[in-house]
């Protein structure tokens, strides 16, 4: 038996996150097995505030304030942890996609700590490691259980895993925990964008997508005059998702209630029934299409046993809900606490076998996400 400890670092946008994260090998090895368990020993997130007042993430003040952060984060993580730096085998640390300025304070930071240490760094790619929760981690406590060993158990292949965040928005097909294709992802906006800028619509804060959530509850039945059109998938590319054409919509409804503006509106002004009622349908919109994309594929692929989602928006509950009621299949989703950007999952993705450790151009290699 062998035990593994990674300290982790994510700073791809407007969250500075350090973990540390201890993986426990009882039969394989590390990059040819999953562990058999792994154990959370620090999860710390801290989510930059300093962009609120803009509406939306300020690349330059993101990497300002990574810069801040970074270093008294990662102090707080080893006492936390309760181990000497010296016990840490190897920094993991997201190489991208991100904003680049933000990705280098953290991938600096991490080299540093690596060649000071003189332990393996190992760069992740963000998208990829938003699954890993969920591969790895079939129950879980929402509210993270740090400081337990849980027991690892991979979901049933081939799976299909939908990334649904801010910034993503793939469809792949998982042939094992490490054998992903790509089969579909955004041609303009992600999910979670689409949320945050009608949310911004609404006079919601950002980020808006929870936001847009709790006020989406608020629509009753006969508030709900508003329909908005499904976006069709392409018929050349069943798999990928379109989000620019559902905002517009968004915003045209928007104009038609305050009597046809133009200019800057200010759709705040509305009443509060009327933004529920534009809320849920963007919401069942939005929804709509990732399981409508969901079921093409299981339609294109034959054999497939369960789906896995992970993302900032994987915590909305209503798509839980919707999603659990819609197919038998097994569906995992990545534990609330998990969704959003964290260190936690870069550290899990490093414990994923089949990763390439020596990418010589790490920015150039991940950016094209
Ligand atoms: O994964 P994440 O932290 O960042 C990226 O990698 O982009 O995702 C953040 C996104 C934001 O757009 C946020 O509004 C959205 O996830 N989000 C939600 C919910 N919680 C977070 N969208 C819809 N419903 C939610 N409950
Ligand atoms: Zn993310």
């Amino acid at each position: 038996m062998s035990i593994l400890t990674l300290l982790a670092v994510e700073t791809s946008c407007d969250e500075t996150s350090v973990a540390i994260v201890q993986a426990e090998f009882s039969t394989g090895h590390w990059q040819s097995d999953l562990p058999t368990k792994i154990r959370v020993l620090a999860h710390i997130v801290e989510s930059q505030t300093s962009h609120v007042v803009f509406g939306g993430v300020v690349p330059e003040v993101a990497a300002r304030d990574h810069l801040l952060k970074i270093t008294p984060l990662a102090q707080q993580a080893l006492l936390e942890a309760k181990i000497q730096i010296a016990s840490i085998d190897g920094i993991a640390v997201t190489l991208g996609p991100g904003l680049i300025g933000a990705l280098m304070v953290g991938a600096l930071f991490a080299q540093g700590l690596a060649t000071a240490l003189n332990k393996p760094l190992i760069g992740i790619n963000h998208v990829d490691a938003h699954l890993a929760p969920a591969l790895m981690l079939e129950k879980f406590n929402p509210n993270l259980d740090v400081g337990s060993w849980l027991q690892v158990q991979a979901p049933t292949f081939p799976a299909l895993a939908l990334t649904v965040s801010g910034g993503h928005c793939h469809l792949s097909l998982l042939k094992s925990s490490s054998e992903r294709v790509l089969l579909g992802f955004t041609a303009d906006d992600a999910c979670g964008e689409a949320f945050d800028k009608v949310a911004k619509l609404l006079g919601l804060p950002y980020p808006g997508g929870p936001h847009l959530e709790t006020l989406a509850l608020g629509a009753t039945a006969s508030t709900h005059p508003f329909k908005f059109r499904a976006i069709l998938a392409d018929k050349t590319n069943r798999h990928g998702f379109s989000y620019s054409g559902l905002k517009t919509q968004v915003l045209d409804a928007v104009r038609k209630q305050l009597g046809n503006p133009t200019g800057k509106i200010q759709g705040a002004s509305l009443n509060e029934d009327v933004k529920a009622a534009i809320a849920f349908a963007f919401q069942e919109a939005a929804i709509g299409q990732l399981i409508d994309r969901l079921k093409n594929a299981l339609e294109d692929f034959e054999g497939i046993q369960s789906i896995v989602v992970a993302g900032g928006v994987a915590a909305n509950k209503i798509f839980r809900a919707r999603l659990a009621e819609q197919t038998r299949l097994e569906v995992r989703f990545a534990p609330t606490s998990l969704c959003s950007d964290n260190a936690t999952m870069i550290a899990l993705h490093a414990f994923v076998p089949g990763m390439n450790l020596n990418s010589p151009h790490p920015f150039s290699r991940y950016q094209h996400h």
